[in-house]
């Protein structure tokens, strides 16, 4: 191909950027690419997070994020904005990532622009329209609307097989959380939160930032971490609490005077990859982090009832325990009791590729669009 590929990425929040950072980098360091990097900022504060760590500077900031916001006023604010710059950039194809309201937002307006989408980590499913909310629809309407998909597995990819997308324009990449991993974790890492923690004493990580999640069933989750940290004292929790304002409030109510909970702020990838690696295990609602244990070699408690992650519980590293007190509870004592359930979850296979998934993504783009130059007669970009 005679011109660089304009390739337009769009994200807004930490789990997006962490996973299309490997590709930005990629991209610059290769002359077949022309990067345009474009972030909504739906999250500010934890995505300047991420964009700091792995040196990203924007060339188009939208900065849509208010506090507690909204749904449909943040797709409003995200369309109108994206739409101006889409015109300016005139990409070949823009990647969107996940299933964010960025990524489905940001998708809408490429279609209405037709310009071609590049779906990167398409294809994972629920099936459940509600669950995980609203991620799974902007998923699903994401996919109806790309052009080329990015499926981190063969399941996923057969996902997509299933809704008559077309094979040709499906790449099974592995997950580009696998590529941030290499770079972050260090043997030698140290932190703050590492020296109030007991030598000795078991710990482990916890996140948790649902929708579908917030009210009761956060309160049953920290009500169980609550119970187990007071009657076994040799176990200590660290959690980062996500910004939501909803997830803060509930967190500091429950766990933000109890002894041996580490409440602390959101905490940068490098920390947070290096910290994982430290626990003993980790209990999650986030999506990325149950991509990520099983590279970690650490069983993950995950707090939710079902997942678009099934290769991770296949492999064995993560058991859905939903949101149940008790349920919860018995689940934190088996891990921290019977050490070969421990040791068999934690000895599980990482199911989401070899590290080197933006590698491959940026190969398939380029066979892509060499396979149109050849079909269409080397139709060349206006500008
Ligand atoms: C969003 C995504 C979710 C993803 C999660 C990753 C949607 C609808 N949800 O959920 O899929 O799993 O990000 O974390 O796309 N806030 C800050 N500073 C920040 C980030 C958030 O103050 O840096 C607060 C703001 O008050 C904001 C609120 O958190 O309004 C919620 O943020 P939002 O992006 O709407 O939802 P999340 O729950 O973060
Ligand atoms: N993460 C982080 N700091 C934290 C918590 C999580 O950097 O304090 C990282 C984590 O390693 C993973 C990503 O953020 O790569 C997951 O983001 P989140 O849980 O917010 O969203 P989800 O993956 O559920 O969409």
């Amino acid at each position: 191909m005679s011109k660089p590929l304009r390739v337009m990425t769009v994200f807004g929040t930490r789990p997006e950027a962490i996973k299309m950072a490997p590709l930005i980098l990629k991209m610059r360091e290769n002359k077949n690419f022309e990067p345009v990097t474009v972030v909504t900022a739906q999250h500010r504060e934890m995505l300047d997070q991420v964009l700091k760590i792995f040196n990203i500077t924007p060339d188009y900031d939208l900065n849509v994020m208010k506090p507690n916001q909204k749904l449909d006023a943040l797709t409003a604010r995200v369309l109108t904005g994206l739409t101006t710059i889409i015109s300016q950039v005139n990409p070949d194809i823009v990647l969107v990532h996940g299933d964010t309201t960025t990524t489905f937002t940001a998708a809408l307006a490429c279609f209405y622009n037709q310009v071609p989408i590049g779906h990167v980590e398409a294809g994972l499913r629920t099936w459940d329209k509600y669950s995980p909310f609203p991620e799974e629809m902007n998923r699903q309407m994401t996919d109806v609307l790309a052009d080329l998909y990015f499926a981190p597995t063969e399941l996923s990819k057969r996902n997509l097989l299933k809704e008559n997308h077309e094979a040709d324009s499906i790449f099974v990449t592995g997950n580009t959380a696998i590529d941030a991993l290499k770079e972050t974790v260090r043997p030698d890492y140290q932190h703050n939160v590492l020296t109030q923690i007991t030598p000795g004493n078991r710990v482990i990580l916890l996140t948790m930032h649902r929708r579908e999640n917030l009210g009761q069933p956060m309160d049953n989750v920290f009500q169980a971490v609550k119970e187990v940290v007071e009657q076994h004292k040799n176990v200590e929790v660290i959690y980062p609490v996500h910004l939501s304002p909803n997830v803060q409030k509930v967190a500091q109510r429950v766990l933000g005077q109890v002894n041996r909970v580490h409440l602390v702020a959101p905490l940068d990838v490098l920390d947070f990859h290096n910290l994982a690696s430290k626990s003993d295990f980790i209990m999650t609602d986030s999506g990325g982090v149950q991509e990520e244990a099983p590279s970690l070699n650490k069983p993950v408690l995950v707090l939710r009832d079902e997942t678009e992650r099934p290769e991770g519980v296949a492999a064995g590293t993560l058991k859905l325990v939903g949101t149940d007190k008790n349920r919860v509870k018995k689940a934190m004592l088996e891990l921290l009791t019977d050490s070969d359930l421990y040791t068999k979850m934690a000895e599980a296979k990482n199911p989401y590729g070899d590290g080197h998934a933006a590698q491959y993504i940026l190969s398939d783009l380029r066979l892509y669009f060499s396979e149109i130059e050849k079909h269409s007669g080397n139709a060349e970009r206006k500008n």
